[in-house]
């Protein structure tokens, strides 16, 4: 599994991070940093949440 972070629709909510901080890294502004993001077996659970967290929907799984 992975997820896809559309960097110009990401305005810096850090929910993701919030819901997930092993997977996601923001820059210094909470704003995401990696477009792409490889899900490890047992963290699809917090990867989805950070999906559905995500205020601009930004963030899809795939
Ligand atoms: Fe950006 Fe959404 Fe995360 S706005 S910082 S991708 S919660």
């Amino acid at each position: 599994m992975k997820v896809s972070i559309d960097l110009d629709k990401c305005a810096g909510h850090a929910r993701c991070f919030a819901a997930s901080p092993d997977l996601f890294d923001l820059d210094d502004d909470g704003y995401a940093l990696n477009a792409e993001i490889d899900v490890p077996a047992g963290q699809e659970a917090t990867a989805l949440e950070a999906v559905a967290a995500c205020p601009e929907r930004a963030i899809e799984s795939h």
